[in-house]
């Protein structure tokens, strides 16, 4: 099977497993400790059960949303995500950013990205996302907005839930480390898998791309991949002070925060727990939803990730209050599948899914969705 005749994620999933050596595949893949929280994300929306309305002319049907100042025709955005190019060594992050561009898919890029963000920009000239890490030595940061916003990246977003690095047990178990450290463990996994390592040999190691000049390289690699663990709620007003285009939040699983956030000036609150990689045994992101969206009133949008691997999944978080959802997994299986085409086999088949769902359900807009058309088992 290709990537282009995946029928599923899932399909994607299993093509991204067999490509990639273990210890990436299981980067992607795995979650924190016993990884319950990220079972819960994917159950949790199963657990939930559709109910439709029927002789509705579905003949039409509007996917598209609105999220962060900048529209989409998609149901869904593409999730910030580190170090592309573990997953695709070749072209990692422009890879993923020419197939959301030709879909027009909002594509948010982290911090750690392993192509520069001006780079990205070029391949991905419609509406994207900067995503923030903050290192104890700020340094590393200068001019990084400035550049951003230079580039054209139109949102900015404060990621919140990784003061620690959350404990991935599998990481440790296959000697898996960032940048690759090559010794008894990984040299096996690497050498099970050649068409990757031809791919490696075309890119390159995978490293930070946005942090070039000697003394930043210098700096990145004394903060030995550590974030700064004590900002706090100043700094996010700091960053609105001088952001002016429309800042989010993201990484909430509390109405208090997300009140908190309101407060701070933010346009969006973005819920996850980081797709369970991060602490585990928390709630499933779909469980924190109505709670946030009764905090939050309308007065920032929501936008929701975690566990989405099918349309019904969004279908279901729109239905509960999300203005946006946002999906991490389901692209990078494409990336590491088949690079840009597996990464648009991705969006196509969520658009599909969505597309056909909202028809079964009677619904010709995200809007019309509402909390009655779902049941909770
Ligand atoms: C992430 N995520 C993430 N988030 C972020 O703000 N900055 C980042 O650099 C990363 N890096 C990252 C790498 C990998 C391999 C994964 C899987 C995830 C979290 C991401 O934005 C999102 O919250 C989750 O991926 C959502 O869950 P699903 O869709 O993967 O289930
Ligand atoms: C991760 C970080 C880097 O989830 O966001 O791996």
């Amino acid at each position: 099977m290709r990537a282009a005749n995946a029928i599923n994620i899932e399909d994607l999933r299993t093509l991204a497993k067999r490509r990639l050596p273990r210890m990436v595949f299981d980067y992607i893949d795995g979650g924190a400790d016993d990884e319950q929280t990220l079972r819960a994300n994917t159950q949790r929306f199963r657990d939930r059960e559709l109910l439709w309305n029927v002789l509705v002319d579905v003949s039409d049907i509007d996917l598209s949303i609105s999220v962060m100042g900048v529209k989409s025709p998609l149901p869904f955005i593409l999730a910030p995500t580190a170090a592309q190019r573990l997953f695709h060594p070749h072209l990692g992050e422009l890879a993923a950013a020419r197939a959301a561009a030709a879909h027009e898919a909002v594509y948010a890029v982290s911090t750690v990205a392993t192509q520069t963000l001006e780079d990205i920009a070029a391949a991905h000239p419609g509406p994207k996302i900067f995503q923030l890490y903050v290192w104890k030595n700020r340094a590393l940061l200068e001019g990084i907005l400035e550049r951003a916003k230079a580039a054209g990246y139109t949102g900015l977003v404060l990621t919140v839930d990784l003061p620690a690095m959350g404990n991935r047990e599998r990481d440790p178990r296959n000697g898996f480390t960032v940048p690759v450290q090559l010794n008894a463990k990984t040299i096996p996994q690497a050498l099970a898998k050649p068409a990757y390592l031809i791919d490696l040999v075309r890119g390159g190691p995978a490293e930070p791309a946005n942090f070039n000049t000697a003394g930043q390289k210098d700096a990145l690699d004394r903060e030995n991949g550590r974030f700064d663990p004590s900002i706090t709620w100043e700094y996010l007003a700091w960053l609105r002070s001088v952001w002016d285009g429309p800042l989010g939040v993201k990484g909430m699983a509390r109405p208090d925060d997300a009140r908190r956030a309101l407060d701070a000036g933010v346009d969006a609150v973005w819920i996850s727990n980081h797709g369970g990689r991060q602490l585990d045994t928390c709630p499933a992101s779909i469980d924190t939803l109505e709670p946030i969206a009764k905090a939050v009133d309308g007065q920032a949008e929501i936008i929701l990730d975690g566990g989405v691997r099918r349309g019904t999944d969004i279908v279901k978080a729109y239905a509960l209050g999300a203005d946006a959802v946002a999906v991490g997994r389901a692209y990078l299986y494409g990336l590491a599948a088949g690079g840009e085409a597996g990464v648009a086999r991705a969006i196509e088949i969520l658009r599909c899914e969505t597309e056909r769902a909202m028809a079964l359900m009677g619904r010709r807009s995200l809007s019309e969705l509402n909390a009655a058309d779902v049941i909770e088992r």
